[in-house]
């Protein structure tokens, strides 16, 4: 009995490190030793230590070997892994923007085997720091020495104290900032909030003191929210650009592989989610992740995601665009990225 289980999980393990890209030697040491039949013949000293520091061309490879192997009956002598799997502070941030594409991209790069991410939103660098990094740590996913463990809360970004506070766990914290052309990322917000209150004022009464002067109230976030190179100013103070990664919402859309393979760049992992991981929904308009990867359902964007927009006054989207022009401007300059939010 066991042993038939035991032949299932060792041909599912001859499976998936077919299907992988790589099943180094190293690791084909292991899935040998995984499968052999009992008694097992003892490994060869330092096997699996060895296995564990693979290059990261092996990533995928390791990942599932690791998650396979741990359901192996360990023989007595087997020398213990190197590091169980453990709650671990985040070592990337998606710390901004809402209604940017951050949900997607969260998503998606947890399809990636060297990424272990929290679904929800902890909050904890805006609202709950009081609760302390102890607190924040249990919130996070088990993972091996070798993952990332990531989170994304949105308001981050234009949180006053988060960046100290941020780079007070870790100066080495990556950070990720998905950004969208401001206008219609305003108009997205808004229009998040008309569906729960549908009493509020018209979009165009909340964005402007005065439109015929154009005065744009930008003491509203759904306008505040918009100037990134204000926010961004607060970051630099802490953090180095080298450690910020900006992703064009608009591209992650047009072009999700394009967007994840600079964001797999830039954590320092092997780029496996490529063109082939994705597809691209008609009906809703917006890609989604194959559920190749991980074995899990599709992941799209949620269903709230891509719902219509409200018709907006031209004018006023006009007004608006140029009253974000040379904060635009100033982004780019400062990122040294043109995103073509004209
Ligand atoms: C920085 O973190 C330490 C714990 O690592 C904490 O005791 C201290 O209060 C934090 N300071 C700020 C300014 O957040
Ligand atoms: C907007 O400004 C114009 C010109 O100063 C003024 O005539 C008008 O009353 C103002 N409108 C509002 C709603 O304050
Ligand atoms: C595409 O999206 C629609 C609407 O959300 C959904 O009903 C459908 O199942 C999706 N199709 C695929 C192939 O993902």
């Amino acid at each position: 009995m066991a042993l038939s289980r035991r032949r299932r999980r060792c041909r599912a393990l001859a499976l998936a490190s077919l299907l992988s890209l790589s099943g180094t030697c190293l690791c084909c040491s292991l899935l040998l030793f995984c499968c052999a039949p009992e008694p097992p013949p003892p490994p060869p000293p330092g096997a699996a230590a060895r296995c564990l520091p693979a290059p990261p061309a092996a990533a995928a490879a390791r990942k599932k070997l690791l998650q396979k192997s741990r359901a192996c009956p360990a023989p007595a002598a087997a020398p213990p892994p190197a590091a169980p799997p453990a709650k671990r502070l985040p070592r990337a941030i998606i710390v901004g923007v809402k209604k940017g594409g951050t949900r997607a991209v969260l998503e998606f790069i947890r399809g990636h085997p060297a990424v272990r991410a929290l679904g929800t939103e902890p909050h904890f660098f805006d609202r709950h720091y009081e609760r302390g990094l102890d607190w924040y740590r249990r919130l996070m996913p088990r993972s091996l020495d070798h993952q990332i463990t990531m989170e994304k809360t949105p308001s981050y970004f234009v949180t006053r104290e988060a960046p100290q506070r941020i780079f007070n766990m870790s100066r080495d914290t990556k950070l990720i900032v998905v950004v969208r052309n401001p206008v219609t990322r305003a108009i997205s917000d808004y229009t998040q909030t008309l569906s729960k209150k549908p009493d509020i004022p018209t979009f165009e009464g909340l964005s402007f003191h005065n439109r015929s002067l154009g005065l744009v109230d930008t003491s509203w976030n759904a306008i505040r929210i918009g100037l990134y190179a204000v926010h961004l100013q607060s970051w630099l103070r802490f953090f180095p650009l080298s450690q910020m990664h900006f992703v064009s919402g608009e591209r992650l859309i047009t072009d999700p592989a394009g967007e994840m393979g600079k964001i797999q760049d830039f954590l320092g992992i092997k780029r496996l989610l490529t063109e082939k991981h994705f597809y691209f929904n008609k009906t809703k308009g917006f890609p989604c992740l194959k559920k190749s990867m991980e074995g899990s359902l599709p992941r799209c964007l949620g269903k709230s995601k891509g719902r219509p927009h409200v018709q907006i006054d031209p004018e006023a989207i006009e007004q608006l665009q140029d009253f974000y022009r040379p904060y635009n401007i100033k982004f780019y300059e400062m990122v040294g990225q043109d995103f073509r939010w004209e």
